[in-house]
């Protein structure tokens, strides 16, 4: 019985019912109704704006990454920390990408969303606590701007329309993030005061070390 099936689904696909049926007749463009598409202008600007801001920490984090990785600076601990968190703020860039893809929002190229000059906000640091400092306001203005994109887009023109889901997903995704983020930071440039303050230079040294075992 199951042979027979068989034969009859061979014979039928290389009879070419099937086969015809699989051509691709679809044409390239179609009109999609776009009834669902319920952003606001503002948030889809705002969250566009984010992806810059994500893109440009990475730049600076890169900056860092490379920096104390230098030979002559040659902090490998801290040089993977940086790098990491590059990695970590490319994510969050992809992550809004992806989200305003959902929302059917991202019509413009990709490239356009970004300014011709997303540089770094400079390319050498001092020492490790001025490149953790640095950092740690760097996150706080992430948060900040992940913040008004959350007032704006709350009520955005005090209009009727919530859009809870993009705020819940900032909140959740992206604002507990950051809190974690800083928290981290803070202890960080907290261990490595105290480490210097005890040991000098010594104690840049060590924390790095600690940095590189993730243990600190
Ligand atoms: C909100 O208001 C600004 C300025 O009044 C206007 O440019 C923008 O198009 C408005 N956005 C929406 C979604 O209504
Ligand atoms: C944080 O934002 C302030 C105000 O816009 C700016 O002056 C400062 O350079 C920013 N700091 C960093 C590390 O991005």
């Amino acid at each position: 019985m199951k042979l027979i099936y068989v034969f009859l689904v061979t014979f039928l696909y290389i009879n070419g019912s099937l086969g015809n049926k699989l051509k691709c007749t679809v044409p390239l463009t179609r009109d999609v109704p776009n009834a669902w598409l319920d952003m606001a202008n503002s948030c889809v600007d705002l969250l566009k704006s984010q992806v810059e801001t994500e893109i440009k920490a990475a730049m600076t984090y890169l900056a860092m990454g490379a920096h104390f990785a230098r030979d002559t600076v040659n902090r490998p601990g801290f040089s993977k920390f940086f790098f990491e968190s590059a990695s970590e703020e490319r994510e969050h860039a992809i992550k809004i990408i992806e989200y305003l893809l959902m929302r059917g929002q991202l019509t413009d190229d990709v490239s356009k969303l970004l300014s011709s000059r997303v540089l770094p906000l400079r390319e050498t640091w001092s020492n490790g606590v001025g490149a953790l400092t640095e950092a740690l306001e760097l996150e706080t203005n992430v948060t900040k701007h992940i913040q008004d994109i959350i007032r704006n887009c709350e009520k955005p023109n005090n209009s009727n329309f919530n859009d809870y889901h993009l705020v819940d997903y900032l909140t959740g995704e992206f604002l507990t993030e950051q809190y974690k983020g800083q928290r981290d930071l803070a202890g960080k440039i907290s261990t490595l005061g105290k480490m210097m303050t005890a040991h000098g230079a010594l104690g840049e040294f060590l924390f790095d070390k600690k940095l590189l075992n993730n243990e600190v």
